[in-house]
């Protein structure tokens, strides 16, 4: 794994929305995965921002959104597809025809589940997979308890994602708990994932995702098997990793080969 520990939570979200942007220059019909929650919204920004004023074009690029709540229609405004819309979709030039995210309202779940894995497989399968994670280590919406092979498919929110997601949801509001996730196994296969964490509140999850043992009451860890995954963390996130120092000092001798190859 790359390890990228950046000061402040907003070079953290720009170094990752840098991967993206590149990704699209030199494959403009990049295959994107995408996530939603808070951590994403500067990252979407930056994006947002070099389309206006670097013309980066969204025209030909593919999404695939993580997740979707189980029962809420793409029009409900607490809906994922909402959320894209309104923070992404809608404030660039990409088709949004070619914007996948798994539909809550589908009258057989299941088979959305497997439409969803077989549609992005058609699309050439995902270049680059962006990642939150959860306090609870969860990626998507991979509780703990979430197999590392596991496809997308229905899952039960876990109490702490329940109390995390409360902050959304008016008082009288109707609080989905279940939805369609990609599994982890999803995840694993996009040919890059990076994962972007920051504050104290999320340096447990981070801990236990970078360091902590392959297990799936940290469905972050799983991450660990890939073989080109980049986690992207600010100081406050990377707060509790064991090595932090040693992956600041990896990472800058891996920007000195990268920026000078032939000296290594
Ligand atoms: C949402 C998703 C979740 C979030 C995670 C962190 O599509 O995949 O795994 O990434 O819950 O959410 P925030 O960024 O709000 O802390």
């Amino acid at each position: 794994m790359r390890i990228v520990i950046l000061d402040k939570a907003d070079e953290a979200a720009r170094f990752t929305a840098d991967i993206l942007i590149k990704k699209i220059q030199s494959k403009p019909d990049a295959v994107l995965g995408l996530a939603t929650g808070s951590t994403m919204l500067p990252v979407y920004r930056e994006l947002i921002n070099a389309h206006r004023n670097s013309e980066l074009s969204f025209a030909a690029v593919s999404t695939f959104n993580l997740d979707e709540y189980l029962g809420f229609a793409p029009d409900h405004p607490q809906s994922y597809r909402q959320f894209m819309k309104s923070r992404l979709f809608d404030l660039i030039d990409i088709d949004q025809s070619n914007t996948f995210v798994p539909r809550g309202d589908a009258k057989d779940p299941l088979q959305e589940c497997r439409d969803y894995d077989r549609l992005i497989e058609e699309k050439g399968g995902i270049d680059i997979q962006l990642l939150g994670i959860g306090r609870n280590g969860h990626i998507g919406f991979n509780e703990p308890g979430s197999g590392f092979m596991s496809r997308t498919r229905i899952k039960t929110l876990a109490p702490a994602t329940l109390e995390d997601n409360a902050r959304f949801f008016g008082d009288n509001e109707f609080r989905p708990h279940l939805s369609i996730t990609m599994g982890i196994g999803t995840i694993l296969s996009a040919r890059k994932v990076v994962l972007l964490a920051s504050g104290e509140g999320k340096a447990d999850a981070v801990r236990a995702a970078v360091e902590g043992p392959l297990t799936a009451s940290c469905p972050g860890s799983a991450l660990q098997l890939h073989a080109n995954a980049v986690i992207v963390v600010d100081e406050a996130g990377a707060g509790k990793l064991e090595h932090g120092a040693f992956y600041k000092y990896a990472e800058a001798e891996n920007r000195k080969l990268l920026e000078s190859p032939g000296k290594a």
